[in-house]
């Protein structure tokens, strides 16, 4: 793959959409090109149906591994429609959510295992690692306060889970950026959202410098 390839991750309310939305500008001027900015289910048909199984306040609690595989099967969808060609034609791809979302809400938070969900989505991704994670660090209460607060009618069956289930997502996520030290970098988003996107735009620059970027892509 030709391209670069970064996620944005982080527990809810940690404002991955928001640092988005503010860097997509900074990058494209920086680096003088179009970004692809994408989040699973990417518009992908299949993907999209998927997903509404997954979210449906009116089906009755889903098994974890059930949800697991699920979220693997649109992610797989998506990957195949939309992030490989792009990676493949050398485009700059961001992406919303990614493997580490799974690793950390169904392998942490639901007790799966970081290792089980791991191996179900290597078969997935057939082994593509993000080259650079941003991982917005925000402790669970402030997290859900946020939610309450700005998306009183977005609240999916995940955002009413209980505090519990969001501490142990907070763990996993802290679990997997000491593992991958190198492609994991956090960012602590308890700060306000200019100084998140300050920050998280120095890391992506200083890890692929211009020059570089440009003969190389
Ligand atoms: P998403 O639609 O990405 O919304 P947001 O990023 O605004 O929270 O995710 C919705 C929920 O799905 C969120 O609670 C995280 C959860 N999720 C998983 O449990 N596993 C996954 O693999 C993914 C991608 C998301």
């Amino acid at each position: 793959m030709k391209g670069i390839f970064i996620t944005i991750e982080g527990p809810e309310g940690s404002g991955k959409t928001s640092l988005i939305k503010g860097l997509l500008p900074l990058l494209k001027e920086y680096f003088n090109i179009s970004i692809m900015s994408t989040r699973e289910p990417g518009g992908t048909f299949l993907a999209e149906k998927i997903r509404h199984i997954i979210f449906d306040l009116q089906s009755e609690k889903m098994d974890a591994k059930t949800e697991s595989l699920l979220f693997a099967a649109s992610r797989r969808e998506h990957l195949v429609k939309k992030i490989f060609p792009a990676l493949k034609k050398g485009r700059f791809v961001i992406a919303d959510r990614f493997v580490d979302s799974s690793l950390a809400y169904q392998g942490v938070g639901q007790n799966l295992g970081i290792k089980t969900i791991a191996t179900l989505n290597t078969f997935v991704t057939e082994g593509l690692k993000p080259d650079l994670t941003l991982y917005l660090d925000l402790k669970p209460k402030m997290g859900l306060a946020r939610i309450k607060q700005n998306r009183a009618n977005e609240v999916n069956r995940f955002d009413l889970s209980d505090l519990e289930f969001h501490q142990r997502v907070h763990k996993g996520y802290l679990e997997i950026a000491k593992e991958n030290p190198k492609r994991v970098v956090v960012i602590n988003a308890h700060q306000i959202l200019a100084k998140v996107i300050k920050e998280s735009f120095e890391v992506i620059v200083r890890r692929f410098p211009k020059r570089s970027f440009l003969e190389e892509k």
